[in-house]
């Protein structure tokens, strides 16, 4: 089965082809990042609009990228939600619009699901089952995954999202949007001894999380720096407080993975979603995997933010257990992936 896939639910525009015999065929991705970064952040109707502008375009280049023809399609999937609304209105008008034209089913995907099936699209992809730690700009995620579908929510953000809190972090530290790739870059010059953040809720049980603090921790560090150094920050300061928050960020999530390998007696763990690109987390997580006797799986870099490549695997294997939508469609801007089926009764 030959799936194309739509993602628009920020501020990329991924399309991608994914065959179940062949893997994918091609796939291409439009940051919007130049479009917000004036504004220090995604603006929801420029947004939409640069969709409206890229999308049929970026799909007939990856027609011809793939050397294929439309009429080799069996579905299109589009991420559904969850999302801003207006952008994620464009892909699936746009998807279901296509599908429509060519005859073939169009399939509406769950935009977190993309990510943590993500490292399926990897030459040594996860067994199942396994934990997923899902952190993205949005979401902060444990989840316990038993099989395509079949999705227990373990633990969740109750305020800020880890990405979130890199961002608006990297704000406070005069760093240009979108600021998870800059805080850490910056932070690679940093002394981890200087500064010492909390690591919130990691001393209850429980695998929730929050990170609003965090940010609250940076500002104060930072204005009683800015007081101590006579109104600016030294660049070394400023690379110290940014390794120190990457610290507290990488430590916290590896401290809750721990718990939920152990807590679920299962050793494979995936990390997926725009904050596992971090490097730091990676080289953590996979030291502490090897502790456990287990494993960690990630999907490849540009594949961690946000692609259409997941969006057409996904849809793909959902339309491969005969799953598709009737013409009339929804897009959510909030969607718990547990409605997705299986909820928490699969054990
Ligand atoms: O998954 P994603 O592309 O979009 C959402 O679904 O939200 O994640 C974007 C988030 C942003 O907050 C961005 O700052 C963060 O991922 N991010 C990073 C890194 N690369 C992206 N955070 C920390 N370190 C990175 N290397
Ligand atoms: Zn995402």
């Amino acid at each position: 089965m030959r799936v194309l896939g739509i993602e628009t639910s920020c501020d990329e525009t991924g399309v991608a082809i994914y065959d179940s015999e062949q893997g994918l065929l091609a796939h291409a991705v439009h940051s919007q990042v130049e479009l917000h970064a004036a504004y220090g952040g995604v603006v929801p109707e420029l947004a939409s609009r640069d969709h409206v502008r890229k999308v049929l375009p970026l799909v007939r280049q990856l027609f011809q990228e793939a050397g294929i023809e439309a009429d080799s399609l069996h579905g299109v999937a589009y991420t559904a939600g969850p999302g801003l609304v207006g952008a994620l209105l464009v892909g699936a008008s746009v998807g279901r619009s296509m599908a429509w034209s060519w005859g073939i089913p169009a399939i509406g995907v769950h935009h977190m699901e993309g990510h943590l099936l993500a490292p399926m699209l990897e030459p040594e992809p996860p067994p199942f089952p396994f934990i997923a730690m899902l952190v993205s700009g949005g979401h902060t995620q444990l989840v316990e995954v038993e099989a395509i579908g079949r999705y227990r929510l373990l633990g969740d953000s109750l305020d800020d999202a880890a990405g979130e809190a890199f961002d608006k972090t990297a704000k406070l530290l005069g760093l240009p949007y979108p600021g998870g790739p800059e805080l850490a870059k910056l932070a690679e010059r940093g002394d981890p001894q200087r500064y010492r953040f909390p690591r919130p809720m990691t001393d209850r049980p429980g695998l929730d999380f929050s990170f609003s603090g965090l940010k609250t921790f940076a500002l104060n560090t930072i204005q009683e720096a800015e007081r101590r150094e006579g109104g600016t920050l030294s660049d070394q300061t400023r690379a110290d407080i940014a390794r120190a928050f990457e610290e507290a960020v990488v430590d916290t999530l590896l401290i809750k993975c721990r718990r939920a390998v152990r807590q679920c007696a299962i050793n494979t763990l995936i990390l997926a979603g725009g904050v596992s690109a971090n490097q730091r987390l990676r080289q953590r997580i996979d030291s502490m995997m090897e502790g456990e006797g287990g494993t960690a799986y990630y999907p490849r870099p540009k594949f961690c933010t946000d692609n259409g490549a997941m969006i057409a695997y996904a849809g793909c294997q959902h339309l491969l257990a005969g799953e598709s939508e009737a013409l009339g469609f929804s897009v959510r801007s909030r969607w718990p992936m547990e409605s997705l089926g299986g909820g928490g009764d699969f054990k």
